[in-house]
């Protein structure tokens, strides 16, 4: 078992080494900067991770290492791969540092279009020119991030699911002016990953979220108009529809601002009333109630349990 799974790891860096890619900076460790650098240093690659606050990259350390645990206890992994993995992760406060000598970069800062121009200027300037600049953005435009650096046809999307870990998906997104050669690279790359990668076009929220967030903004409107409670509207996704989350939960998972926000994009890209984003969503957004990350949206949460306990405000 552990020399099959230090093969796939050299397999992988095997691979990500014929693609020219040996060292990965990734931008953010929140969330999904965390399980990306988790993935990518699980498959033998350097990963330099990258933030402005050295607290936040320890707590990721914490929570990468934790999510291996999990992995080691259900025998798909082991110690030793856990400590050359971890062994793999450089964390860097200085951006100028973190990309200096990196192949490939995946920005997963906050969802905020200036902030993601000020970061793709700097990359532009700071990187190697073979570098690859890659964005996990949820919504933001690939060819608008793309169209402020001089090297807009390596510029990609490539957008991981959370718990990055665990979810197969990469879409992939070309901007209009991404190279055929950059967009083949992260399929290879993702399939070193283990991922299944998907390639879409940019249009607002991409295909994921053009789906994923129109039903979700159904399920807050369903629940604004009273026609049932969260658990019933949940409960209709997960046991009539196999979806492992109800809309309502997965919406607190996602983070209701994130949520949002996407409905904004779409709304405005396409212009039409049928993405405006829910009354009750954007008021639970305004008062700060936005799901897991802030204790509180549909559901209450509790650290350490797992219980779903329905918000106080929306009993009867
Ligand atoms: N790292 C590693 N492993 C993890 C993990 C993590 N962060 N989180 C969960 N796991 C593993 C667990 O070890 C467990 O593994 P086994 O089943 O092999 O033992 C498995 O995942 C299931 O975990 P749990 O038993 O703790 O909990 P669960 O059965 O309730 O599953 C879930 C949790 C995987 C999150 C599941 O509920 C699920 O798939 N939910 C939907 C998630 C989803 O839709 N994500 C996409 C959101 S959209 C997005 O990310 C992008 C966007 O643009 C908005």
């Amino acid at each position: 078992m552990v020399l099959e799974m230090e093969s796939v790891s050299i397999k992988n860096q095997n691979i990500g080494m014929s693609l020219g890619i040996k060292t990965v900076t990734v931008i953010g460790s929140g969330t999904m900067g965390n399980g990306i650098c988790h993935v990518f240093a699980q498959n033998g690659f350097n990963v330099h991770m990258m933030d402005i606050n050295q607290a936040a990259m320890d707590k990721a350390l914490a929570t990468i290492g934790k999510n291996m645990d999990r992995q080691i206890a259900k025998g798909a992994f082991t110690e030793e791969a856990k400590t050359n993995a971890l062994g793999c992760i450089k964390t860097y406060t200085s951006l100028e540092e973190a990309v200096k000598d990196c192949d490939l970069v995946v920005e997963a800062a906050t969802e905020n279009i200036d902030l993601k121009i000020n970061i793709f200027k700097q990359l532009d300037a700071l990187c190697p020119p073979h570098c690859i600049l890659a964005t996990n953005t949820s919504s933001i435009s690939i060819t608008r991030i793309g169209s402020h650096t001089k090297r807009p046809g390596q510029v990609i999307g490539m957008h991981f699911f959370n718990p990055v870990p665990v979810m197969k998906l990469v879409e992939v997104i070309n901007g209009y002016a991404t190279s055929k050669e950059v967009t083949e690279k992260t399929i290879a790359l993702s399939k070193s990953l283990g991922k299944v990668p998907c390639a879409v076009n940019d249009y607002p929220g991409f295909i994921s979220n053009r789906i994923l967030m129109p039903m979700i903004n159904e399920a807050i409107l369903a629940l604004q108009e009273g026609v049932a409670d969260i658990t019933e509207i949940d409960n209709i996704m997960k046991l009539g529809m196999a979806h492992p989350m109800g809309p309502l939960q997965l919406a607190d998972f996602i983070g209701l601002d994130t949520c949002y926000s996407i409905m904004n994009v779409l709304h405005m890209g396409f212009g039409n009333q049928k993405y405006a984003p829910a009354t009750l969503l954007a008021n639970m957004v305004q008062a700060g109630y936005l799901g897991v990350k802030s204790g509180e949206g549909f559901y209450k949460y509790t650290p350490g349990s797992k219980d779903l306990v329905v918000s106080e405000r929306f009993k009867k």
